[in-house]
């Protein structure tokens, strides 16, 4: 059995337990490493060549904005090919309800037919969302799996608890 996960994740400001934090590492990033530790995977980041605004009140703005043009930002690298792997965890957060639109750029180009995606999202409240639904439109032909929400703010101390999950995704 051969993992892969595609993640994306912000570095930088970003909104945690009601004040507004630096994070060298994003959450999603933080729990992309743990689902590695624990069922080992190989790992593909989801980046667009646009960054997003280093300021957190102008990217949610920025975000929002691409959001309601249901816009696919363009990608530094694009995966085209998961044929070798049987797993495949998503990992992001959660802006505005659903992922980042970029991570829809990334999952639409794949045919995930004989795959089982398992994901995870990273929130400051709203749990898992939209992603349910969107990720099942977004992943053609794949069988969708397991899922977890995760509040960002306890991503450094979900170690055990994604650990657990990966295993019994697998
Ligand atoms: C543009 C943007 C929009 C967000 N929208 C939501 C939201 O609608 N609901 C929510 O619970 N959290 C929202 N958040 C908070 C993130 O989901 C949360 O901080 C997450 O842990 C970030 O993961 P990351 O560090 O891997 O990027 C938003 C954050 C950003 C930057």
């Amino acid at each position: 059995m051969k993992n892969l996960i595609i993640y994306y994740s912000r570095r930088g400001q970003n909104y945690v337990n009601g004040s507004i934090k630096h994070l060298d590492r994003g959450n999603a990033e933080l729990i992309t490493e743990f689902i590695k530790n624990a069922v080992g995977a190989d790992v593909f980041e989801v980046d667009t060549v646009k960054p997003y605004d280093t300021d957190y009140m102008v990217c949610i703005e920025e975000a929002k904005a691409e959001l309601r043009a249901k816009a696919r930002p363009e990608l530094k690298e694009y995966l085209d090919d998961i044929s070798e792997y049987d797993n495949i965890f998503v990992v992001g957060p959660n802006w505005w309800g659903i992922y980042p639109m970029a991570m829809y750029t990334q999952l639409e180009r794949l045919d995930f037919t004989g795959k089982t995606v398992h994901y995870i999202v990273t929130h400051e409240g709203s749990g898992l969302g939209g992603v349910p639904k969107t990720i099942k439109n977004a992943c053609k032909g794949a069988k969708i799996g397991e899922s977890l929400a995760v509040h960002g703010g306890s991503a450094p101390s979900s170690k055990e608890q994604v650990e657990n999950w990966a295993e019994k995704c697998i």
